[in-house]
């Protein structure tokens, strides 16, 4: 879009008399009902992306079925998964409490994939009990699931979590400041069966009268927005499927999953250096039909090279990032301009939020678009580093581009509906801020702010050190 004049950003974010609108409600309006910070979500852009998702891929893959299994992680607020349950998908989890999170949005169990780090009995019998799927990630869990299954007299649906080679991915992950190709990123990652402890396992499993194995999965995570890294992913799958048909007499998985790591269309993961520099580079994200074009197209090849049937096969993904981080903004207050020009030029515009709120600010080094939401027309006229309220840096945009910002206006950063508020943290004993979500000209809470009182809530003074400490001298 042409900042300087009114117009959509995108399907759900326009600027009208120069202030961003979200849906039919204008940032700054939301900013003084609700209060600030405050993530926003909007409602028809959950549906929008979800729905376009479906399509994607069910027109790619006329093969089989397809299931579209959002990543809960990646926002865990119920009302935003009650909206994706309505849409009829199913769910990717890890844990219990997200398997709780899915199970209470009533996701139809037979969607949910239950993953997990080395998962104990708790989280297995929860599974179990509800009817959901188990993805098994270590030759330990193919164990404990068979016992817990027995001990339930019920038969668990598993899929075996795989680690496939990725041989041929030699472009760069863009997790990694310094030269690290996708392939090696990929093995330090500690999910799944590896695949020498996976092949000897296979038949006593699929075998067992307490398991029925549906299928496999495995995520490779946003790496790379390149294309080519995303078909050799699926054809890495493929082939890895095919060894398991050679060694399993000609077993074929009914279900294959081939996980998340889809950029966001403005993708600003990753596009900080450590320093706050801006990368260069490409910075259009593929599109979700690109994704689908590439995956079926790439595991169907490596499918047919390896002579196992693509024919009724499950296709299934679990987007995160690439469905939530756009549907939502962040929205917080300026609450003072600072500058200096001596020894180095400096100007600091403050807010009241932190990137303890926006944490990829940290952990995927993200650059985050800022939009003035009074003035998203107006040109920029300074450079400033946009910074949050906790004693950190705080550095949340460096070096941003603004317009002559005010104090009392509000500053709205993009595509900041997926993991910023599932990952925020209560440093400096910071309240976490609220969600509101917005449906055309309406917008709720769906998740209130945190209160001081809820901070400290999990904390526990033992008696003895409530004494004052005159009276301990005595
Ligand atoms: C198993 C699994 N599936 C899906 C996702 C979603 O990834 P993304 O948000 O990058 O799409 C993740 C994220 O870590 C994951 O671990």
């Amino acid at each position: 879009m042409d900042p300087a004049s009114d117009g959509v950003i995108d399907d759900i974010l326009s600027v009208r008399g120069g202030r961003l609108f979200v849906e039919e409600i204008a940032a700054d309006e939301l900013a003084r009902r609700f209060g600030t910070p405050i993530y926003v979500m909007s409602e028809t852009g959950l549906r929008r992306r979800i729905r376009r998702y479906v399509e994607a891929f069910q027109v790619r893959w006329p093969e089989g079925p397809v299931h579209i299994l959002p990543s809960i992680k990646a926002n865990f607020s119920l009302a935003l998964r009650h909206v994706l349950t309505q849409e009829g998908v199913g769910c990717d989890t890890f844990g219990l409490a997200e398997l709780h999170a899915a199970l209470e949005s009533r996701v139809p169990p037979e969607l949910i994939s239950v993953n997990g780090s080395s998962k104990d009995r708790a989280l297995m019998v929860r599974a179990l009990q509800a009817g959901a799927r188990i993805t098994l990630d270590s030759p330990r869990e193919v164990d404990l699931v068979r016992d817990v299954a027995r001990e339930l007299r019920l038969r668990a649906r598993v899929r075996f979590r795989v680690r496939p080679a990725y041989e041929n991915l030699e472009q760069l992950s863009d997790f990694h400041e310094e030269e690290v190709s996708v392939r090696e990123a990929a093995q330090a990652y500690k999910p799944g069966i590896p695949t020498e402890s996976l092949l000897p396992l296979g038949p006593d499993a699929l075998s067992a009268p307490e398991l029925e194995v549906t299928g496999v999965m495995a995520h490779l995570g946003r790496h790379s927005a390149d294309l080519e890294v995303w078909r050799g992913m699926a054809r890495s799958m493929g082939r890895l499927i095919g060894e398991l048909h050679e060694a399993w007499s000609g077993w074929e998985p009914h279900e294959i999953d081939l996980g998340g790591g889809f950029a966001s269309p403005r993708d600003p993961t990753a596009r900080a250096t450590h320093r706050g520099a801006l990368r260069t580079g490409e910075s259009r994200a593929p599109t979700v039909e690109e994704y689908a074009q590439v995956m079926t197209d790439g595991l169907r090849s490596a499918l047919t090279e390896a002579r196992v049937s693509s024919k009724g096969k499950v296709f299934e993904v679990e987007p995160g990032r690439g469905l939530y981080a756009d549907a939502g903004i962040h929205v917080a207050t300026v609450r003072n301009i600072k500058s200096q020009t001596q020894p180095v030029r400096r100007t600091w515009v403050e807010t009241d939020t932190s990137e303890m709120f926006l944490l990829d600010t940290l952990i995927e080094r993200n650059r985050w678009t800022p939009l003035v939401a009074e003035m998203v027309s107006a040109s920029p006229t300074q450079t400033a580093d946009l910074v949050g309220i906790s004693c950190g840096f705080d550095v949340i945009v460096p070096e941003a581009r603004l317009p002559p910002v005010n104090v009392g206006n509000h500053i709205a950063l993009l595509d900041t509906g997926a993991y910023q508020d599932a990952t925020a943290a209560n440093f400096n004993a910071m309240p976490r801020p609220a969600t509101i979500l917005v449906h055309g000209s309406e917008a709720e809470v769906i998740k209130r702010a945190e209160t001081i009182e809820d901070v400290f809530r999990r904390d526990v003074v033992p008696g003895r050190l409530q004494a004052p400490a005159r009276e301990r001298e005595k």
